[in-house]
Formats: C-alpha cells, structure tokens, sequence
C-alpha cells in the first residue's frame, strides 16, 4: 500500500477484545460466557444500526448497558454481576500485538487515529487503562457526528480534520460491515480477520487481509 499518511483503526474488535469483560467473569459464567460475549456484542451492533435508522440517538455507552441487559436476560445471568461486566468493558484488553505494532507505526512517523463508535469517555479510558495513550494523534468518535458506522458522515471525521484525500488513509477493522463502510466511503481497507470468518457481499472487498496487526509494518 502505497502514500499512505494516516492510519485509521476501528477501536472494539480490532485493536481491543471486546470478548475480553466476559471472559474474564468466566469461572462466574460457566461455558456459555462465549455464546453470551458474542450474543451481546451483536445486540449492542444491531442497537446502533437500529437506532441510526431511527433517528433516536442514544451513546455507545447507553447502547453498552441497553444490549447488555437485554443479553443478561437472554442467557439467564445473575443480574448482580451487571455493574462488574460493565466496570471490565471500559477496560477491555488489547488483542495481544497491539501496544507493540502501534509503537513501531509511531516511530515510523504515520498519523495514527481511532475511529469509533464508543464516545470520546470511553475511547479515553481504553486507551489510558492500556498505557497506549501517547500513541494515538485523534480518537475520533461518532459521538461529533451523532450517528453509528457505517454512516459516511463517521468516515468523513479524519478527512476533514487531517485535509488529506480518501486513498491515503489506511482503514482497519476487524468487523467486515466497517470495513466495507471504510472501504465504499474511498479508503483503502485492510481487513483484520482475527477469527477466520467470511467477508460480507455488500459490493466491497478489502484490498488487503491479515490475520493481526503484526503483519501491518510490512505492508504499509
Ligand atoms: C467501533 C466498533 C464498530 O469501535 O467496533 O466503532
């Protein structure tokens, strides 16, 4: 990939398991803290396309506790453990490259950005809570745009602040609808394929795949 100025991450999945509160509850949870991980993962996504297609906006992190609730009900968890599975989503850990891949993209001078969903409190604490809060030129949050990916409006945010052209950015994301979001917008999309899944037909495929970011410095 070639002239590229910044590089742009999605922030849950990609850079930060967002699998990791669960499982860290999982002696609490028994073996459906998987099932459950994923169930509320994918109520909390369909929330914001929902609520996109709704015009009610509500933040990432009233969404957070909305399908949580819901995923608590669904899979019969003791609804005293709501307060601790929330406390460990704002802590959520790196997938395991991360802190090193960003530090040798920082040395090599690129503009390194979070482009997300969660609000700018919540970018905030993820990146401080993993002592990657020196890395990052911008957390960029939808939260200025008051609508969820893939909506072009988000994808515009880097654009507009860095006064750089749409193939310049490398996009990243684990999640194969942002990455198809990135990628129709104009980017130029990698598409982080931590779990060996299938690539959506929503008329766009990555330029790029990997499996993790260490394979990143090579490419860009
Ligand atoms: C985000 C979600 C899509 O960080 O993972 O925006």
């Amino acid at each position: 990939m070639k002239n590229i100025k910044a590089i742009i991450f999605d922030a849950y999945g990609t850079l930060f398991d967002v699998n990791s509160a669960a499982e860290k509850c999982k002696d609490k949870i028994g073996d459906k803290w998987e099932d459950f991980a994923n169930f509320w993962r994918t109520t909390q996504l369909e929330y914001t396309w929902l609520r996109s297609l709704m015009n009610r906006h509500k933040d990432f992190w009233q969404i957070t506790e909305d399908s949580l609730d819901k995923s608590m009900k669904a899979f019969n968890i003791d609804p005293t453990m709501r307060d601790e599975l929330l406390n460990l989503y704002k802590v959520l850990s790196p997938f395991k490259e991360v802190p090193e891949v960003l530090k040798t993209l920082k040395e090599k001078k690129f503009k390194l950005a979070i482009l997300s969903n969660g609000t700018p409190a919540l970018l905030n604490e993820l990146v401080n809570s993993n002592k990657l809060d020196n890395i990052f030129d911008d957390l960029f949050s939808i939260e200025q745009v008051e609508i969820y990916k893939p909506d072009s409006k988000v994808y515009d945010m880097p654009i507009q602040k860095y006064h750089i052209k749409k193939n310049e950015v490398a996009f990243l994301s684990a999640n194969t609808w942002d990455v198809s979001g990135g990628g129709n917008y104009g980017y130029n999309s990698i598409w982080v394929n931590r779990n060996n899944s299938i690539f959506d037909n929503l008329d766009y495929k990555p330029q790029i795949e990997i499996e993790n970011l260490s394979e990143l410095t090579s490419i860009i």
